[in-house]
């Protein structure tokens, strides 16, 4: 039975969080002299302020809890806002999981390579002992080694779906066992989830206080400067992630663009559109060139490609200004590069790279 108070560090049940000027009046209109602000306006201008153009400043803090962001974000989610919790890019809410649950040197966190790596990163800084179970060669779970490999002191498990680098979707079916097997916080990062042909997870977060899931709006959203990401979990986990994040986490005019994001859905939606077109025709090109040995099916914006000589090619595109990921080293991915979906012309000119190199090949023969 899943136990949220069993899974925390019991410094943190107890934490008193840092109290904010914004959290003690939360009014708009007011002579604001509680933050220790500066009045006269940001040194981004010009001039300083004249009381009529104090929208245009950044001087004031932000709202630390972006309610607003969270009411419009709710309901494209089919969420409830205190479900949602906002980080400083996804990155925040994997480093706060870790943070909140793992006592460093005594618990662990579970991973099943070859995944994104900043949950080994996260693990590592904090001092968190790290298992791994690796996936099996068809890149799904291997779930009795995983239910085997789970020790009384493993508080998270990371799961990633569609996964990063291998473009595939975790069974469904795989990821509920381990919901329903496991004592800790089963978290799994949707970061791709926009371009994938299932829907979220986030369905089944009142069924199941033990699933976190995370998304971002670095990726379908366009949005990866700005960095921001978001978590969704029971609202007791929420409370708890509020209380230790550093107090005006995501920025004011993060803020004010990811509000105009959120108006904006049919510009995400388009662009998701555009990107999954693109995905299918450079599959169709790349399956041409006789150079490529396998495109691996992907519900992302990327696509894993295997080469029989992914070095050479790696650095035959770098020479043309072409920047691919290399994972030819990643287990389970020995020969593969990884190419994130580009725009048409972008596309068009990594294929005719890789044809112009499969040429000067043939002719050196
Ligand atoms: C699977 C996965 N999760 C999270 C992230 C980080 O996203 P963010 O930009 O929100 O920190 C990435 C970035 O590439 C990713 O691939």
């Amino acid at each position: 039975m899943f136990d949220l108070n069993t899974i925390l560090r019991p410094h943190i049940l107890t934490l008193t969080p840092y109290s904010s000027a914004r959290d003690e009046y939360t009014g708009k209109e007011g002579i604001f002299l509680d933050a220790n602000e500066n009045p006269f306006g940001s040194a981004v201008s010009d001039s300083t302020l004249d009381d009529s153009e104090t929208e245009a400043y950044y001087n004031r803090y932000p709202d630390p809890h972006q309610y607003a962001i969270k009411e419009r974000l709710a309901p494209i989610k089919g969420v409830r806002p205190t479900q949602i919790f906002i980080g400083n890019g996804s990155d925040e809410p994997i480093d706060l999981l870790v943070r909140a649950t793992c006592t460093p040197g005594q618990d662990s966190i579970l991973i099943v390579p070859p995944t994104y790596g900043m949950y080994e990163v996260s693990a590592a800084i904090n001092d968190v002992q790290l298992i791994k179970v690796p996936l099996k060669p068809d890149f799904q779970l291997d779930v009795p080694a995983i239910l085997a490999a789970i020790q009384p002191w493993t508080k998270l498990l990371f799961v990633c779906s569609p996964n990063n680098p291998t473009g595939n979707l975790i069974d469904r079916s795989d990821v509920l066992t381990l919901l329903d097997n496991f004592n800790g916080l089963v978290v799994v990062d949707e970061a791709y989830i926009d371009f994938a042909s299932t829907p979220s997870l986030t369905t089944l977060l009142d069924q199941y206080p033990n699933l976190v899931v995370l998304q971002t709006f670095s990726k379908a959203w366009g949005l990866a400067a700005l960095r921001s990401g978001m978590c969704f979990a029971s609202e007791a986990l929420i409370e708890v992630l509020n209380k230790i994040k550093p107090p005006y986490n995501v920025s004011g005019p993060t803020q004010q663009l990811l509000l105009k994001a959120l108006n904006n859905v049919s510009t995400k939606d388009a662009m998701v559109t555009r990107i999954l077109a693109q995905r299918e025709e450079l599959t169709r090109n790349l399956l041409n060139l006789p150079l490529v040995r396998h495109v691996y099916p992907s519900d992302a914006n990327f696509l894993l490609v295997k080469f029989d000589d992914p070095k050479a090619i790696f650095d035959y595109l770098i020479g043309q200004q072409i920047i691919v990921r290399d994972r030819h080293r990643v287990k389970l991915c020995e020969g593969c590069l990884r190419i994130t979906v580009g725009t048409e012309s972008e596309n068009r000119q990594v294929l005719s790279m890789l044809q112009t190199y499969a040429d000067q090949i043939s002719t050196t023969v």
